[in-house]
């Protein structure tokens, strides 16, 4: 079994960016990239995640603003924010950390989001634009995903990818990504839900099985194919007295029994989270350099 080592290609891919920086934006006297960043509440996994997304743009040379607004915040009052973020020039990527209190329906919240500005690739324009292959931001879990096939140079021609869980975020769009005609795609996909049946009948089948389904150890040794690659995208916190946050990071993969019999897998932490802060800083320097819009 070989590592999909997310937390290496992130560390050689924020070089990269940061080069990119210093010769296309400060060489040239021009605004380093600026992401902003709306946080509503005080979940502690989303606040988790935004001093990530800090963390990496300070590392890269990037400028990132978080605004934080109390669980009370109306949805008026938030999309009047958002306005203010999309009018504001000296910013290239929006970013709304999701979920959002239950008051506030996050489709209406996601849709005044300027195409333009939306570097998580949620916006029903990225998304469309994404379902026929135009220029578009991808949505920054998949893209992490398609990275890091990509740069260990994983087949998926004609590969049987299965991919459990249909989020927006995550499941839909990278079973509809790695089916495109492209040269990472061209694979036959099978997505399944809460709804099917049988499922270790299709996981048993899959060359490359991709799991987001947010169910903690969900997938199983006897679940997996001899010599798959294996993508797991949970992040469950659980609580322990080992560390020094007081929780320790799990996916839904049981890493210990599945990793003896796949080809690669990713690991949690240290997998597909941290590709997903990178292609977030990907898709912003696209923004600031105007590529796709
Ligand atoms: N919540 C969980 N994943 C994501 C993500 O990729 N972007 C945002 N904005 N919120 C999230």
């Amino acid at each position: 079994m070989k590592l999909l080592d997310g937390k290496l290609m992130a560390t050689q891919i924020k070089a990269e960016i940061a080069s990119d920086v210093q010769q296309s934006f400060l060489n040239k006297g021009l605004p380093v990239p600026h992401i902003a960043a709306v946080l509503v509440g005080d979940d502690p996994a989303s606040q988790s995640y935004i001093a990530g997304k800090e963390k990496a743009c300070k590392e890269v040379g990037f400028i990132s603003s978080v605004y934080r607004y109390p669980v009370t915040i109306t949805q008026e009052k938030l999309i009047e924010v958002i306005r203010f973020l999309n009018d504001d020039t000296e910013i290239d990527g929006l970013i709304v950390q999701l979920p959002l209190p239950k008051h506030i329906d996050e489709n209406k919240i996601i849709e005044q989001i300027k195409p333009q500005k939306d570097i998580d690739g949620f916006h029903p324009v990225n998304i469309g634009r994404m379902v026929l292959g135009l220029p578009c931001f991808l949505p920054a879990t998949p893209k992490g995903i398609l990275t890091l096939l990509e740069r260990y140079q994983i087949e998926t021609t004609g590969k049987n990818c299965v991919v459990l869980g249909r989020s927006h975020i995550v499941g839909s769009p990278i079973s509809i990504l790695l089916s495109r005609k492209s040269t990472i795609g061209n694979a036959t996909v099978t997505l399944c839900h809460s709804h099917t049946p049988n499922i270790t009948s299709i996981t048993s089948q899959a060359d490359i099985l991709i799991v987001a389904m947010g169910k903690l150890g969900f997938v199983t040794a006897d679940m997996v194919k001899q010599d798959a690659v294996v993508i797991d995208v949970g992040i469950h916190r659980i609580p322990s007295d080992e560390t020094k946050s007081g929780f320790k990071l799990k996916g839904d993969v049981d890493f210990e029994k599945v990793s003896r019999k796949c080809s690669y897998i990713t690991p949690v932490p240290g997998g597909v989270g941290l590709m997903t802060v990178v292609s977030l800083l990907q898709n912003t320097i696209l923004a600031a350099k105007k590529v796709i819009y």
